[in-house]
């Protein structure tokens, strides 16, 4: 049996089908054009399954997938032991950051942070020997300044115009985010040729 290949699906699955597809993994049929989960690859040789990044990792370390396309941001949430991370895509780049409402000064002093990336901001602000509450949220962070539940976010920037939008301005990087390939590590030992191959091939498309 071949690969079993978990999929981020929404906007990392949209940037990195095109080099999966070169790469000779397409699915069968449009992921678009289907309610399905799970999608053999064109060659029949492989499985593709499409699901919220926050999963892949979990599929990758209980083995359930052998390999997995993940954004780095979801990988620190979940440091986990049960897999490598074997290769940078440089695709969906972004930058994981805090962000506050414009013209407030927030370097001192105990800080309400709003964020999905509690794990990233309990991490960042702890190294930075800040006393933080953190607010856990699953979207639209960018509201809860606002909304006066959080002085501040941590959240995912890519054009900026989110914040900009929401009358917050960027202020710190926590850290770079893109597309990694993660690898389970039984299956890197027992599937080794398979899971090379896939990884050759995804590299010989990268610039
Ligand atoms: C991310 C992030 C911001 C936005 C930033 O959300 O949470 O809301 O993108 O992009 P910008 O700097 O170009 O405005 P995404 O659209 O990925 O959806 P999500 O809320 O499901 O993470």
């Amino acid at each position: 049996m071949g690969l079993t290949i978990a999929l981020n699906r929404g906007r990392i699955l949209k940037e990195c089908l095109p080099l999966i597809t070169a790469a000779g993994y397409a699915p069968a049929e449009r992921f678009e054009d289907s309610r399905k989960l799970v999608f053999p690859t064109v060659d029949g040789a492989h499985r593709l399954i499409v699901m919220r990044g926050a999963d892949v990792p979990t599929y990758v370390e209980y083995g359930a997938a052998d390999v997995g396309i993940v954004g780095k941001d979801t990988l620190l949430e979940h440091p986990g032991a049960g897999y490598y991370e074997r290769l940078d895509l440089g695709l969906g780049r972004c930058r994981l950051m805090t962000a506050a409402p414009r013209g407030v000064d927030i370097s001192r002093g105990p800080l309400r942070v709003a964020t999905k990336f509690t794990q990233s901001a309990r991490r960042w602000f702890e190294s930075q020997g800040r006393q933080v509450e953190i607010i856990p949220l699953s979207g639209a962070m960018e509201i809860a300044p606002l909304m006066d539940l959080a002085d501040c976010i941590v959240d995912i920037v890519d054009t900026g115009s989110t914040l900009k939008a929401n009358g917050l301005e960027a202020l710190d990087t926590l850290a770079e985010i893109s597309s990694r390939v993660i690898v389970n590590r039984a299956a890197m030992k027992l599937r080794f040729d398979e899971v090379e191959a896939f990884i050759a091939a995804l590299e010989a498309q990268l610039p």
